[in-house]
């Protein structure tokens, strides 16, 4: 049930068993954080994990680190914590690079393995339409932008690869993967998912669901930190097929064999490139330890109910929602339309209410249920009806735009 009051949202709070995790981050005073879907906060953990790495790892071990603590297992350590929130085996999932070479690394593979368009919707998170407009160029495969509504039936023989996310980076609305697989199945198209906003947020068995390539990024939901890698998901025997062009030497099979010949490691660890990028690494290796005894499934349910709240406090403020209704499966975060919405947020911001701003007119707010609470979601919606009510927004401060929204 949605809290009607203050008083309600409090006592769901008592009764949340996710609440505990609160206390394990460590966030500003006082500060109200609805961004975890776009840059997760710091664990303690996580900022410990960074100090030792620094201090004990590279400054004691120097080069030793990368045997004695374990640095050039990272990114498959790290992966097959992943796995887990995802519904993949253990050894599937690697962490490397970023989504959007991640993305190139997968789409390339699948274009050298047959014909065919690459695909990907006009709404599409930006990144992935332009990594495939870049691949189109380079390998001449045909490009085809799928209208924003364009559903599985889309789906046809002319299709080699569809890049297309779970969670949709602007609505939240939830793709149904085991419609899309099939209908890529009777196509043979393959689907690469972008994952970046419903890991560690939404239920997702990539298996179950026939899913076979995903990729996703480790600072939102995951809480790695600014920049921390990407992650790779393939399936065992498709990724032990796949070719991939950055044959760099970290994907190699024996990489300190120094052979003069490229010779892909097995299944996914292919998909490597170069150095990993320690220092990040064990940032999020620390911050996937939070994961390790979480449901998933109760973590979907409380972000979905601190996304009701908020939408049924916007929708009393006459603010009209894109992201879908209580009664569908939706991701962590919700987006409402307001033609000020950048002053606004800024407002938002000023009072310790932390969201962002999309282009053209929506804010963005997401609802990370190991730090948030009912309670200051109802804080939340409270400040944003005041900074409406108020018209504080129109204070000309607030519309300086700044380079990140
Ligand atoms: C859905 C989605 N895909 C890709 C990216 C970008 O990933 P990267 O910067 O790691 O290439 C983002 C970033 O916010 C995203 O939301």
């Amino acid at each position: 049930m949605t809290p009607a009051s203050r008083e309600e949202a409090s006592t769901l709070d008592d009764k949340d068993p996710l609440a505990r995790y609160k206390a394990q981050f460590d966030l500003p005073e006082g500060v109200i954080y609805l961004d975890g879907n776009s840059l997760g906060p710091p664990p303690k953990t996580t900022l410990a994990r960074i100090q030792s790495t620094g201090e004990v790892e590279w400054r004691g071990g120097l080069i030793k680190s990368w045997n004695d603590a374990g640095w050039i297992d990272l990114p498959k350590t790290c992966g097959a914590k992943i796995a887990r929130l995802i519904g993949a085996r253990e050894d599937e999932v690697i962490v490397a690079d970023s989504v959007s070479v991640n993305i190139f690394k997968l789409a390339a593979a699948l274009c050298a393995q047959a014909p065919g368009a690459i695909a990907y919707h006009t709404d599409e998170f930006p990144t992935d339409g332009y990594i495939l407009q870049g691949l189109s160029n380079l390998t001449g495969a045909p490009l085809m932008r799928l209208a924003m509504d364009a559903g599985h039936d889309a789906i046809n023989s002319d299709i080699n690869v569809l890049v297309k996310s779970v969670v949709h980076y602007k609505t939240a609305a939830v793709a149904d993967i085991a419609a899309w697989e099939q209908a890529a199945a009777q196509n043979q198209a393959a689907i690469i998912w972008d994952l970046s906003h419903a890991a560690g947020i939404i239920d997702i068995d990539m298996h179950a669901a026939g899913a076979r390539y995903g990729v996703g990024c480790g600072y939102k939901f995951l809480n790695g930190g600014p920049g921390a890698p990407a992650f790779i998901y393939a399936e065992r025997h498709a990724a032990a097929t796949l070719n991939q062009p950055l044959s760099g030497w970290m994907g190699h099979a024996a990489p300190f064999d120094f052979a003069p010949d490229y010779a892909p490691a097995p299944a996914v660890e292919r998909f490597a490139c170069g150095t990993p990028p320690i220092l990040s690494l064990s940032a999020l290796d620390a911050a996937l330890d939070m994961f390790a005894d979480i449901d998933i499934a109760a973590l979907e349910a409380k972000a979905k109910m601190l996304g009701d709240l908020f939408l049924a406090r916007c929708s009393a403020l006459g603010l009209e929602s894109i992201s879908p209704a209580p009664s569908q499966r939706r991701g962590g975060h919700v987006s409402v339309r307001f033609e000020h919405g950048y002053e606004v947020v800024q407002a938002l911001i000023a009072h310790e209410v932390i969201g962002d701003f999309r282009q053209p007119d929506l804010m963005r707010f997401g609802f990370s249920p190991l730090f948030l609470g009912y309670r200051d979601v109802w804080d939340a919606a409270s400040m944003l009806a005041n900074i409406l009510e108020t018209e504080e927004w129109r204070t000309a401060k607030y519309s300086a735009r700044s380079k990140v929204t």
